[in-house]
């Protein structure tokens, strides 16, 4: 709901349980009002009249207060826009109009000279979608730096502590959360893509639990190099700026008539704890972001654990009735299956079968998989090529480089220019192709390196390719997805590398992380979730002792449980497999099918978080609940603590259908249930159903 004050100078946005209000100055200053627990116009018109305080000269009463700060004049924080033209660097900007475009989308318009700066809200549930547009009607404009957003966060006793996600490859989304000092604490990526370091997601509060407690949320949806900048100014007041981009050094350059979008950068503010901020983020991806979210993900099979680069379409034959037989839905053939690609040192860019290994192309055995009850998926990589390919021997001049330097090979393959629009029209033709020549019903997208020699000689303005090549990737699947509306994407980057709102906002699923230990999982799982939902969540079962990091022994039990947390798939070899492996598989299979809705639409409840001893997640939808446990070590024979669960109706009994017995909800929310859990690597699954 969007509320507009009589003077058109006062607006207000509401959610269910928020609001987000902002005000505009006689001198076309906009400053920040308030985002927090829902407030009416009146309350907003209030706030509008407190005056500015009255800072000497070292300090400006506009800082931390605007609600888009930009470059000159009396600021001294970091902008959020940053252009110069040949004659001038900053903005002083007049304000023209404002508009209630479709949605409840609330749109600022402001002016200098030629350049139109128009400011988008929109709330969707309690997420507040915040963007910029920028359109030159004058002369050339270069854009240094150009945000999407600053949020500013209320005065509060008491210091903010801040909560991010960092990792490395196969170490993905590891919850950090400590508190926040004067200055500037900086997260991004430089390299081109979303990057394993840090999901571009913050979280900020002061005392908040679990369960309880104020919440402040921002999450960018960039899959390209990006900053979030989180700054506790003088005064103590605390911004949060983020956008495209990582440096100020210049983002494009709009001649006269070109415009530039930002990504959307949303905020939430929960009152529920991180448990209630994570729950209200899922509920929002799952009704605006996600691509058909209400329909469940299948459980699939992925061949890249057990065969690497060495495979055949007899092989794959194998694997696929292993697969069927245990209940697998949809079989994903992963690298290997495309040109001279027998190893990672060629044939990325020639996306046709390799004729020895499938001779018959990818039909045979997509319709062999079609006819064993399966779905088939194939993987693709067509933001790269390796220089021993016959695309890079043909076009040495689509890729990335700097003139007379070194083309850096990373995991021997260079990057595309994806900025070009031949390259752009080559991969639309491949991969149409590849979708028509075969009944496709999947395609894991991986990104395997980083951007190193970002260059494109003879281009007038060639950083224009960071901003570029992420925005003819969305093109591409975009374009993909219309022509192919029953295909459905997983986005990969050597696991977790390309997870954020804008991909997953044309992806189905994202690959967690090529860490697929079932107890590292656990902790990777914790902090996905903190700002993803499990519906996304890919996970598979692999195997024991783990070929991939650390030999680690686990039962199947234990990795089961594991990823079935999220979207399970199995990814072990399944022809080495015992019979009693694949029956017990079976058995897991068939569990996960009977609780998928619960875990991929039901709200997620963190119980425990995985730090040594018992963990636990629950899931609840309508009248069930499911409880997935880990015990990582019983030590000293201590008893295992009940599982005080979340999200029942106290007044309501429950039947546990593995135990048979019925406990009060009362009990459960206060006393706990019992997991039965013992030993070191134990794992258990209990449904609860309201009787
Ligand atoms: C990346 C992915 C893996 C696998 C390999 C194939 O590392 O994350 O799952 O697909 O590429 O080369």
């Amino acid at each position: 709901m969007l509320e507009i004050a009589d003077n058109g100078r006062t607006w207000i946005l509401s959610g269910p349980a928020s609001s987000y209000a902002l005000h505009l100055t006689e001198g076309d200053e906009l400053l920040h009002l308030h985002w927090g627990p829902r407030i009416g116009l009146a309350d907003a018109e209030a706030l509008a009249v407190r005056p500015l305080p009255d800072y000497w000269p070292f300090e400006s009463p506009l800082d931390g207060r605007e609600e888009y700060p930009v470059e000159g004049g009396p600021r001294f924080v970091r902008p959020a826009l940053s252009v110069r033209t040949d004659e001038r660097r900053g903005t002083e900007w007049t304000f023209e109009a404002y508009e209630r475009a479709e949605g409840g989308e609330l749109r600022l318009r402001f002016r200098d000279g030629g350049l139109a700066i128009t400011l988008h809200y929109r709330m969707r549930h309690d997420v507040v979608e915040r963007w910029v547009s920028l359109d030159n009607e004058g002369p050339a404009v270069e854009l240094l730096r150009a945000d999407s957003a600053t949020w500013t966060l209320p005065d509060r006793e008491g210091g903010w502590r801040l909560s991010q996600l960092h990792g490395r490859w196969a170490a993905e989304s590891r919850l950090v959360r400590a508190p926040l000092t004067y200055g500037e604490k900086v997260i991004g990526s430089r390299r081109g893509h979303t990057g394993h370091q840090h999901l571009p997601w913050v979280a900020l509060d002061t005392d908040a639990t679990e369960e309880r407690g104020e919440v402040y949320g921002c999450a960018l949806g960039w899959s390209g190099s990006w900053r979030i900048a989180v700054a506790e100014l003088p005064d103590t007041r605390v911004q949060i700026t983020g956008g495209a981009g990582y440096d100020d050094s210049g983002l494009l350059r709009l001649e006269a008539g070109e415009s530039f979008t930002t990504p959307v950068f949303a905020g939430l503010w929960s009152e529920g704890g991180f448990g209630g901020a994570s729950r209200a983020w899922h509920a929002y991806q799952r009704a605006y972001v996600i691509p058909d979210a209400d329909r469940d993900r299948p459980v699939l099979f992925n061949s890249w654990e057990a065969t690497e680069f060495d495979i055949s379409e007899e092989q794959q034959g194998v694997l696929a009735r292993r697969a069927a037989a245990i209940g697998v839905e949809l079989f994903v053939v992963d690298d290997g299956w495309f040109g001279k690609r027998t190893s990672d040192r060629a044939g990325l860019g020639d996306w046709t079968p390799n004729p020895d290994r499938f001779p018959g192309g990818l039909k045979p055995l997509a319709d062999y998989v079609h006819a064993l009850g399966m779905q088939f998926g194939i993987w693709v990589e067509p933001e790269m090529v390796n220089p021993d390919s016959d695309l890079y021997r043909a076009h040495p001049d689509w890729v990335q480089y700097q003139p007379g330097r070194k083309r850096t090979e990373l995991r021997n393959q260079l990057v595309l220019n994806l900025a070009r629009e031949d390259v752009q029209e080559y991969l639309w033709e491949q991969l149409h192709a590849l979708l028509s020549s075969a009944p496709i019903d999947y395609v894991k997208w991986d990104f395997n390196r980083c951007f190193t020699d970002a260059g494109w000689p003879d281009d007038p303005y060639p950083q224009r390719l960071w901003v570029d090549h992420v925005t003819a990737l969305y093109r591409l699947l975009d374009r993909l997805r219309q022509a192919h509306p029953n295909v459905a994407f997983e986005s990969c980057s050597g696991g977790g590398g390309r997870i954020d709102l804008g991909v997953m906002s044309r992806t189905d699923q994202v690959w967690t992380s090529d860490n697929t230990d079932p107890l590292d999982r656990l902790a990777i799982q914790h902090g996905f979730t903190q700002i993803h939902p499990a519906r996304v969540m890919a996970a598979w079962v692999t195997d024991s002792p783990n070929t991939q990091l650390n030999g680690r022994v686990s039962s199947l039990r234990f990795r089961f449980v594991s990823a079935m947390a999220g979207v399970l798939g199995v990814g072990g070899d399944l022809a080495e497999w015992t019979e009693e492996e694949l029956a017990e598989a079976g058995d897991w299979v068939a569990l996960y099918k009977e609780i998928r809705p619960l875990v991929q639409r039901g709200d997620l409840y963190r119980l425990r978080p995985p730090e040594g001893g018992l963990s636990a997640v629950q899931y609840v939808l309508d009248d069930e609940a499911v409880v997935l446990a880990w015990l990582q070590a019983q030590r000293y024979g201590e008893p295992v603590p009940a599982l005080r669960l979340r999200g029942l109706d106290p007044a309501a009994s429950y039947e546990c259908r593995e135990t048979g017995e019925v406990h009060r909800g009362a009990v459960l929310l206060h006393h706990g249930l019992r997991t039965g859990l013992r030993g070191d690597l134990d794992a258990t699954v209990l449904r609860l159903r309201r009787i």
